[in-house]
């Protein structure tokens, strides 16, 4: 395992160079790993491992579109695709991978199938850290670990196409076996990872809870929102507010941060620039520091875990959500940027105004569940 320094701090990271895939199929050889849900992650992960020749299975509730999914991505019904009970079955290594409301349904029937000597693998720490929310406490005569991508399981997949690698974090709850430590990270190779980070469940949760709700999708609308009102509180056109509030930070700027840095975006934008933002982004890290806090709190104390059980068990889930959806979708900001995206050369031919209804309700059928987070 190397040691690299991460800005004056020295982390355990594994990479490819020291744990190669020949390595990972090596510790897999007699392993059949069975995913189990093929949502988001489970695709990127079963297929990355199946291209790696990792003896993969799926298992998948059948009659479902998701099952078709499979079928159409190269899964063989009764030899790698099976009902979830018999792949439960076949499986040494259980990836479990439904939804994380649907893994405390599923519980009682994956609980029976974990004999002594199986792994348990998670890609997230939600179901064992809220354990007395979701009533998940595997036996302790199976290995229990995660690897989890940070990204969508879409770009996993994109990414291991492209011959790139996206980085995931991995952790191990429970070693029962003496060997959890190789799987999880022969595990973490073979689902396409570029680098594998250390942490433990506890901190994988509490991060991505709060990443999710903050800087990666919850803070940041909640800027672009206040932003796009006091300029057009102010005046300026919904064009004008788009684009100096979304469309400049996604096409432009954040390209060159991913790239650089913002240090080095901050070293060369315009020297009016420079100084506004110089002098303002501690004004926004004060001004916003209290509510991370809030949210982090909310993370630790279970709440947030709670909330999220309550609210997607509920039967009428879909419904609620597709009217909180709505809101957003139908707000002025993300019509406009609907336009705005229209506009861009590359998209003249592919996406339409918001007038036009009928290439908006394609369009909205088109992006449905391509990308999440998780
Ligand atoms: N989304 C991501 O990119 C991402 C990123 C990092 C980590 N993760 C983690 O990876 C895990 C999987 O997340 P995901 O987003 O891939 O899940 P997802 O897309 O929400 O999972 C959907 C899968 O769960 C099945 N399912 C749902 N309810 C079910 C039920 N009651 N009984 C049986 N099967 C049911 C679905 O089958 P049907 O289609 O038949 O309903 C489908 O196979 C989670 O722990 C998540 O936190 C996700």
């Amino acid at each position: 395992m190397a040691k690299l320094n991460f800005g004056g701090v020295e982390e355990n990271v594994v990479t490819r160079d020291e744990f190669p895939l020949s390595k990972a199929q090596e510790v897999l050889k007699n392993e059949t790993v069975a995913v189990i849900g093929y949502g988001v992650q489970g695709p990127g992960q079963a297929l990355n491992q199946k291209d790696n020749g990792i003896n993969v299975i799926v298992g998948q509730r059948k009659n479902s579109k998701t099952w078709d999914k499979a079928i159409a991505d190269g899964f063989v019904p009764g030899e790698t695709l099976f009902e979830i009970e018999e792949a439960l079955q076949r499986g040494t290594i259980i990836c479990y991978l439904l939804s994380d409301a649907a893994q405390i349904a599923l519980w009682p029937t994956v609980q029976k199938h974990l004999t002594p000597g199986k792994a348990l693998y998670f890609s997230h720490g939600f179901g064992i850290t809220f354990n007395e929310q979701t009533g998940i406490v595997p036996p302790k005569d199976v290995d229990v670990f995660l690897v989890a991508p940070k990204g969508s399981g879409t770009s996993l997949r994109r990414m291991f196409l492209q011959g790139r690698g996206l980085n995931s974090s991995y952790a191990i709850f429970q070693d029962a076996t003496g060997k959890a430590k190789e799987r999880v990270v022969a595990l973490g190779i073979a689902v396409g990872s570029g680098y594998l980070f250390e942490t433990d469940f506890k901190k994988e949760v509490y991060s991505d809870l709060t990443g999710e709700r903050g800087t990666l999708m919850g803070a940041i609308q909640g800027i672009f929102a206040a932003q796009y009102q006091v300029l057009r509180d102010k005046g300026h056109s919904p064009s004008e507010a788009f684009n100096e509030t979304v469309e400049e930070l996604t096409q432009s700027l954040m390209p060159l941060v991913a790239e650089n840095g913002m240090d080095w975006m901050y070293a060369n934008c315009s020297t009016t620039a420079q100084r506004g933002a110089l002098d303002w982004w501690k004004k926004f890290r004060d001004a916003t520091a209290p509510v991370f806090r809030e949210l982090y709190e909310s993370v630790a104390t279970g709440k947030e875990s709670q909330r999220s059980i309550d609210s997607n068990s509920k039967t009428d889930y879909r419904e609620k959500l597709e009217e909180e959806l709505k809101e957003l979708r139908e707000s002025e900001m993300w019509q406009a940027g609907r336009t705005v995206r229209s506009l861009r050369p590359e998209n003249q031919q592919s996406e339409a105004p918001a007038t036009d209804v009928s290439t908006k309700e394609l369009f909205l059928q088109q992006t449905k569940k391509t990308e999440s987070v998780g």
